[in-house]
């Protein structure tokens, strides 16, 4: 069986615990696909030619979740020949056999528009740096400063920009518990999953 959860969304909604949990839940693969541009990013030199040669074991790196790294994979990932060296890798895991869900921002738009579930996963600004801050510590104000500036550029830049699909389900966790927001997500899969018989 192939069956595809793609979700997106910026920086801290959620999309990662979620897409975790409706993995668990439905027995799924699970990419973290901010991961791969982390990876680029951490390891220096070219990106382009990083993102050519990366292997699996450079996403096993303990130093990928810093803020730092986010904030340069988010450079790095505005550079279309990044992206394109990735894709092959993602649409594999999207369409294995047994079923994937990918987080990310381009999931649903561009590495799998097929998809059979497409998630939008978002919150305030001031909530999701609160969720970061939690992660990371450091200084609440620099926090939200650096979450608002990523989320600009993945939004603001011109290869695959972050977005919602027209046909995206919205999921805001602003309000929600992480139970709530995980319940929601799996009822949207398994209504989809009726749908289609
Ligand atoms: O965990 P968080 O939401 O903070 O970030 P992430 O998902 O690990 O992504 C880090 C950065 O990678 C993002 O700010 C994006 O610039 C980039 N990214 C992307 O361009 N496309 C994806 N599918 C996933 C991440």
């Amino acid at each position: 069986m192939r069956f595809c959860v793609a979700i997106d969304g910026p920086a801290a909604a959620g999309k990662g615990t979620i897409g975790r949990a409706v993995a668990a839940r439905f027995g799924f693969a699970h990419l973290d696909t901010g991961l791969l541009y982390r990876a680029v990013a951490a390891k220096g030199g070219d990106p382009v030619a990083v993102a050519e040669g990366l292997q699996e074991t450079d996403l096993l790196r303990d130093d990928l979740r810093s803020m730092a790294v986010g904030q340069a994979a988010s450079r790095v990932a505005a550079i279309p020949q990044v992206r394109a060296a990735l894709v092959a890798f993602q649409r594999r895991i999207a369409r294995a056999e047994g079923g994937a869900v990918l987080d990310g921002r381009d999931i649903g738009t561009v590495i799998c528009p097929q998809a059979e579930v497409k998630l939008y996963v978002t919150a305030s600004p001031q909530v999701r740096a609160h969720r970061r801050w939690l992660e990371v510590g450091g200084d609440r104000g620099q926090v939200l400063a650096e979450v608002i500036e990523r989320d600009q550029r993945d939004m603001g830049r011109a290869a695959a920009p972050l977005k919602a699909a027209p046909d995206a389900v919205l999921l805001d966790t602003s309000v929600l518990t992480v139970d709530v927001a995980i319940a929601a997500a799996i009822d949207v899969v398994e209504r989809r999953m009726r749908e289609l018989g």
